[in-house]
């Protein structure tokens, strides 16, 4: 009797601890599973910006930060390989393409590459600092802001699995793409608990990328075919200026789309998600606008940027990291006002004046007005700029 009682109370006992034990590893798995489901908290972010229209730059900003892994252009390899469709059938598989690569599933690259790829097959690969360092590259350390042409000299040999390697050891994603012209295919990848997205939308005066758009680079002949739906035909040598029009003219109806997606009928899931960026503020004020690149996506600055930054704006440190940049960024981006012929700021204006309106970008009636350098042409965007990011703090 003495004996069965024993035996009863253990194994009350036991089940006791068993069920405690249990809970104590449910309730752990319970908050495992919360945090995988985030991705230990990372941070993907999209730029989302246009040919021709500061993105470099900006996404440089991002690849030289320490804490951050940037792809540039990856979907350049999907409209590449399916040139014969056009941009809006495209739309879905850049989408994949992109929401793989921030959860560093480069597999996704295995539709668009060949076997045995290195790390130098994948498109403009050398901006990215991540994989100029370890563990893609022993050249630079992980602190070092990198040199493309340097880093192409150093880093060629990586083998391509080194890629989502270095991914899997960041905690910021940064992709940069042109090839989107909607904000609607974006929103599965905003609802999706997988993720943690933010959307830096860099747009910049119509004008002054249709100067850049000027030479006709056999390489934005077959990005406009694909704009253009032209069914992988190529555009003709002599029709490659009208070509640019039409596609601006594309470029001007997705900044109306984008922006209104985002701020008029936007759904709970942008908010704090959404912010846009104008070439123009950021050349005037880098440091500042930086900051607040970097403060809606959760970086901080570090000397090195704030100085490297000053200085590649400011045309100072002479074969400094990036020639496109090195120079007064500020000027430049004015350039278009001396340079380009009235007759086609007026065309430009014809087609973008929907667009112009809603940036902030003043149109120009006469050719004195256009060379006119006291006339500010960039109006001051005060009502809706930033509406989301007043609370950028909350982290939900
Ligand atoms: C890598 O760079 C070196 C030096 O510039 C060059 O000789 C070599 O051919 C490159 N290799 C590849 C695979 O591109
Ligand atoms: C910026 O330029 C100054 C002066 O040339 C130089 O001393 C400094 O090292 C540069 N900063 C970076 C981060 O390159």
């Amino acid at each position: 009797m003495v004996r069965l009682t024993f035996v009863t109370t253990s194994i009350a006992v036991f089940v006791a601890i068993q069920t405690f034990a249990l809970i104590v590893i449910y309730s752990r798995q319970k908050v495992q599973i919360s945090v995988s489901d985030n991705q230990n908290n990372k941070v993907h972010i999209l730029i989302l910006s246009s040919w021709r229209s500061g993105s470099s730059f900006v996404g440089q900003v991002f690849s030289q930060h320490p804490d951050v892994f940037y792809l540039m252009e990856p979907a350049w390899h999907v409209w590449v390989n399916m040139y014969q469709n056009n941009a809006k059938v495209l739309q879905m598989a850049v989408r994949d393409l992109i929401r793989s690569t921030f959860l560093c599933d480069m597999s996704v690259f295995n539709a668009y590459m060949g076997e045995n790829r290195r790390v130098s097959d994948l498109f403009q690969w050398e901006v990215s600092r991540a994989l100029c360092s370890p563990p893609t590259c022993d050249y630079y350390k992980r602190t070092d802001l990198s040199n493309d042409e340097t880093c192409k000299k150093h880093c060629n040999m990586s083998k391509f699995f080194k890629m989502e390697e270095a991914c899997k050891t960041y905690n910021y994603i940064v992709v940069k793409e042109v090839r989107f012209f909607e904000l609607m295919p974006l929103f599965p990848l905003l609802a999706d608990p997988s993720l943690n997205l933010k959307i830096i939308h860099l747009v910049r005066d119509p004008r002054a990328v249709m100067k850049s758009r000027g030479k006709s680079l056999p390489a934005l002949m077959r990005d406009n075919g694909i704009v253009m739906g032209a069914n992988g035909k190529p555009i003709e040598k002599d029709k490659a200026e009208a070509s640019n029009y039409e596609v601006m003219k594309e470029v001007c109806r997705s900044h109306i789309q984008i922006h209104e997606a985002a701020t008029k009928q936007a759904p709970d899931f942008l908010k704090q998600r959404y912010m846009m960026v104008r070439y123009e503020d950021l050349v005037r004020d880098p440091l500042n606008e930086i900051s607040t690149m970097y403060k809606f996506t959760g970086l901080t600055f570090t000397p090195k940027l704030r100085s490297w930054i000053y200085n590649i704006t400011h045309g100072e440190g002479a074969g400094s990291a990036f020639k496109i940049t090195s120079r007064n960024a500020k000027s430049i981006s004015q350039a278009w006002r001396t340079e380009v012929p009235f007759e086609k700021v007026l065309k430009v204006q014809d087609i973008c004046q929907g667009a112009m309106n809603i940036l902030g970008y003043r149109l120009v009636q006469s050719e004195r007005e256009q060379k006119l350098s006291s006339l500010d042409l960039v109006l001051p965007l005060r009502e809706y700029k930033f509406s989301w990011l007043s609370s950028a703090e909350d982290p939900s």
